[in-house]
């Protein structure tokens, strides 16, 4: 396969005559078996990502495994296929831990966890620790991992009792920030910057500084006004190496989702890697391995300036080198697995005109449920009519809305997101089609396979949608769950 070639959003979509086909599935026939809204996903498509993003990391950066980030689609049989790919999950509750469980039992295969989760019950702490016992497929205890990544001292110290109770001492790595500059506004997910909520901030940044070779890099990390006395990276390190309960092995952190500025995934890279390096010559190189956590953006809007995985796998590559060190590397990915391998698709149930004179299509879909990063994030997603195309481009706009009485169930476009091109972020009101829509018509949502079927919900009593995946490698071609 020649992923160069790879279009991010289109490789999935080919018109027919006058419709257009999903990973050669001819979405009319979806909507006659299965009624709409349903989401349809491509397993090849999925295999796709994930081996693109291993090939690309590994060209730059040979000790790297890909994790998956269970959170942003929890699907089993998604999560089965994902399984056959990767041999880490990051794990944030027990379901997700039980959902794996399942899984390496029907595969007799090991899979690795990376828990991490703000605030982590004793229960979930427990069962993070006997994973391995559980799930090692055969008793093959030395290949079947799990990681608690500690995000406070209060983590720390209840991680600390449970393992004191069972007598085991769990791996964990120890969840920094490396509190670095970012823009709130462009960037709604950050994660790394000094008041973002999880992990515990690099307070002493001075010998960051000092060793970098780039006087800018003082732009990128702003002065702690405050240092926590228990809550900083440097102490939970130093508690965790010192701790007979536990056995430290690495750090964790993460940048944030869809972070589409690649200065952004520099900084980050080069304080980490820092901080690691300056760490490990305190504590004797205990620290092993480096997780990187997720955020390896996605192209919705069509945009060339969303980085490449080369462009971030050669900039992790360039840090580590420059710090010099030399760790196994996590890659926590969600979203650049998922998004672009699903669609939403839903009809048209009304149409009407407002007072201002526009035209609204009322779809059977809701955003509450189906969509909900249109509205806590002002996501844009790409909407496309996909049934009875005209052979010239006639152009109609509408507004589309989500089908309950509530204000805010609109799902078109309010901004398209960009921190590289941020002077073009533009007020959509409307999108355009190829021709007027009518009661009945069908519209793709694309790219709606990530942090979407996981906020379904029965919002004004609806029914959530059905979820259908095609799977050229499963005899049954299309399998169906709720
Ligand atoms: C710790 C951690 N790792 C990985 C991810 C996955 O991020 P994404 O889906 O953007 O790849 C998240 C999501 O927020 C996260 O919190």
């Amino acid at each position: 396969m020649v992923f160069e070639e790879m279009n991010q959003n289109n490789i999935l979509f080919k018109r027919d005559r006058d419709t257009i086909l999903f990973d050669d599935v001819n979405l009319r026939n979806i909507e006659t078996k299965f009624g709409t809204p349903t989401y349809l996903f491509s397993a090849d498509q999925i295999r796709r990502n994930i081996r693109y993003l291993r090939e690309k990391m590994l060209e730059y950066n040979p000790q790297t495994s890909i994790a998956y980030s269970m959170k942003n689609n929890i699907i089993p049989e998604i999560c089965s296929i994902i399984a056959d790919e990767v041999n880490y999950f990051e794990t944030t509750s027990i379901l997700e831990q039980k959902i794996i469980e399942k899984i390496i039992l029907e595969k007799k295969k090991n899979i690795h966890i990376v828990s991490t989760n703000i605030y982590k019950p004793d229960e979930l702490i427990e069962d993070v620790i006997k994973y391995p016992i559980i799930s090692s497929s055969e008793n093959d205890l030395e290949n079947c991992h799990s990681f608690l990544a500690i995000d406070s001292y209060q983590d720390l110290k209840n991680i600390e009792k449970v393992a004191k109770r069972l007598g085991v001492k769990p791996k964990v790595l120890i969840r920094v920030n490396p509190g670095i500059k970012m823009d709130i506004e462009e960037t709604i997910f950050a994660s790394a910057n000094v008041t973002a909520k999880c992990a515990v901030v690099i307070s002493n940044i001075e010998p960051i500084i000092k060793a970098s070779n780039d006087p800018t890099i003082k732009i990128w990390l702003p002065e702690r006004q405050f240092k926590p006395e228990f809550d900083t990276a440097e102490r939970l390190v130093k508690e965790a190496y010192e701790s007979e309960s536990l056995d430290l092995v690495g750090l964790h952190c993460h940048l944030g989702s869809q972070i589409t500025n690649i200065e952004y995934f520099d900084r980050f890279f080069e304080v980490v890697t820092r901080f690691f390096k300056t760490m490990n010559e305190e504590i004797n190189d205990k620290l092993k391995i480096l997780d990187l956590g997720g955020g390896y953006p996605v192209d919705y809007a069509h945009c060339e300036c969303v980085p490449t995985i080369e462009d971030i796998s050669k900039s992790l590559s360039k840090n580590i080198k420059n710090s010099g060190i030399n760790p196994d590397i996590i890659i926590e990915s969600g979203r650049f697995i998922t998004a672009n391998s699903g669609i939403l698709l839903s009809k048209i149930t009304i149409t009407k005109e407002n007072s201002d004179g526009r035209k609204i299509a009322v779809l059977d879909l809701s955003i509450y449920s189906d969509l909900l990063d249109v509205l806590t994030a002002q996501w844009s997603y790409d909407y496309s009519l996909i049934n009875d195309l005209p052979d010239t481009d006639q152009k109609a706009t509408w507004k589309l809305v989500g089908g309950t009485n509530d204000t805010l169930d609109q799902i078109t476009p309010r901004m398209i997101k960009c921190s590289n091109c941020k002077e073009q972020i533009i007020e959509k009101k409307e999108i355009t089609f190829l021709r007027d829509l009518v009661i009945g018509d069908l519209i793709a949502v694309k790219s709606a396979g990530a942090y979407t079927t996981c906020f379904n919900s029965n919002y004004c009593g609806r029914i959530k949608p059905l979820i259908v995946i095609k799977d050229s490698m499963s005899e049954q071609q299309i399998l169906r769950t709720r």
